[in-house]
C-alpha cells in the first residue's frame, strides 16, 4: 500500500505539543505521514482546491487522505468555514457534521432527547417570545440560561426567581440573539463526570467539582479536577450519546440528578482536552490509551491507496 498523508491541527498548549509528537511517531510506524499544525485560517480556497503554503510549496489539502482537527482554542469562523468544505472531499476527524452539532447546545440536546438519551429538560424559544420564559419559570422555579455556542461556563446564568428573569431579559434583548435557550436547573451535588470516548470505546474518566459556594464545575469557573471512577451506567450513557451525535471523539459530561435519581448528559464536547502534565501527575493516566485509539481510528479512516 502506498504511503498515506494526513493533515493535523492539534492545540499546542497544555501539553498538546507532546501528545502531537507521540501521535506522529506512532502514525509513521504505520506509514502514515503527518503534516502538522495546519491551521485552515491560513489556507486559500481556489478553483476546487484548498491550498496551504508550506515551506514555499503549495500543498493541496483536498488531496490529503484525512484531516485531524483538534484545536478548540484557536477556532475561527474562516477556519470552520473551510472545515466544512474540506469535509465534503476527504475524511475528517471529527466529521464536520458531528462537530457542528456538538458546537451547539440546543442541537445537541435536541438530537440526544430525540434518541432517548437523558439530558436536562430544555426549552428553546424565539427571542420575541419572552412571555414563554415567564411561563416556563413558573413551572420550573429555577432555570439556567445558556448561550448555545458557549464554553467554560461563560454566560451560563442561574435564574432563581421571576425578578431575576425580568432583569435578564432586557440585557439579552440588547445582545441581538435569535433565540433563548434555557434548561431546568438540575439538583445535583456540584460535581460531574467527564467521560472520554474514542471510536465508540471508553478511554478514561475524571471528575470536576465546583468551588465552594459555586454551582458550575468548569475549571475556568473555579472548579477543580479530581480522580473519579466511572461505572457501567455512566460509560454506556456516554458511549450512546457519542454514537447518536456521530462523533469519533468526544468528552461527555454527566451529572447525577438527585430529584429524578438518574444520570443525565449535561454536555458533549467534540474536542476534549488530553490530560495536562499537571493532571497526569494527579493520576489521570488515559493519554496513552487515547493516543493509541486515535491512531487506530486515523489508520482505519484515512483513504486507502494502492
Ligand atoms: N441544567 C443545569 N442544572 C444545574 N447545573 C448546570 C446546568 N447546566 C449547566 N450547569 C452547570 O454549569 C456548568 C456549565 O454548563 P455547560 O452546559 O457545561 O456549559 P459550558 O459549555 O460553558 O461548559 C456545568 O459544568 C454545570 O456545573
Ligand atoms: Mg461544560
Amino acid at each position: 500500500m502506498a504511503k498515506r498523508n494526513i493533515g493535523m491541527w492539534l492545540y499546542q498548549n497544555s501539553g498538546g505539543d507532546v501528545i502531537q509528537k507521540k501521535m506522529i511517531k506512532k502514525l509513521k510506524e504505520r506509514e502514515i505521514e503527518v503534516l502538522p499544525n495546519i491551521n485552515l485560517k491560513d489556507a486559500l480556497a481556489k478553483n476546487g482546491h484548498i491550498i496551504y503554503e508550506m515551506k514555499n510549496k503549495n500543498l493541496k489539502l483536498d488531496k490529503l487522505d484525512l484531516f485531524f482537527s483538534y484545536n478548540a482554542g484557536e477556532q475561527t469562523p474562516y477556519q470552520v468555514y473551510l472545515y466544512k468544505a474540506l469535509n465534503r472531499i476527504i475524511p475528517m476527524i471529527n466529521s464536520y457534521e458531528a462537530f457542528e452539532i456538538s458546537e451547539d447546545k440546543f442541537h445537541t440536546s435536541f438530537l440526544l432527547r430525540k434518541n432517548g438519551i437523558r439530558t436536562a429538560d430544555y426549552k428553546l424559544c424565539n427571542k420575541d417570545d419572552t412571555y414563554r420564559l415567564q411561563n416556563i419559570m413558573q413551572k420550573w422555579e429555577k432555570m439556567v440560561y445558556k448561550p448555545v455556542d458557549g464554553w467554560g461556563g461563560i454566560g451560563v446564568t442561574k435564574i432563581d426567581n421571576i425578578e431575576a428573569l425580568n432583569m435578564l431579559i432586557p440585557f439579552l434583548n440588547q445582545i441581538n440573539l435569535k433565540h433563548f435557550y434555557v434548561e431546568k436547573y438540575v439538583d445535583y451535588d456540584n460535581t460531574d463526570y467527564r467521560i472520554d470516548i474514542v471510536d465508540g470505546q471508553f478511554v478514561g474518566c475524571y471528575g470536576r467539582k465546583a468551588a465552594t459556594g459555586h454551582w458550575k464545575t468548569n475549571v475556568t469557573s473555579g472548579g477543580s479536577v479530581f480522580l473519579r471512577e466511572a461505572n457501567d451506567e455512566i460509560v454506556n450513557l456516554a458511549i450512546n450519546a457519542t454514537k447518536v451525535l456521530g462523533l469519533d471523539i468526544a468528552g461527555v459530561d454527566i451529572i447525577f440528578d438527585r430529584k429524578k435519581e438518574e444520570y443525565i448528559v449535561l454536555e458533549v464536547n467534540g474536542i476534549p482536552a488530553f490530560a495536562t502534565p499537571e493532571q497526569e501527575k494527579l493520576g489521570l493516566n488515559f493519554n496513552d490509551k487515547k493516543i493509541d485509539l486515535i491512531v487506530d481510528l486515523i489508520d482505519r479512516k484515512a483513504l486507502k491507496k494502492g
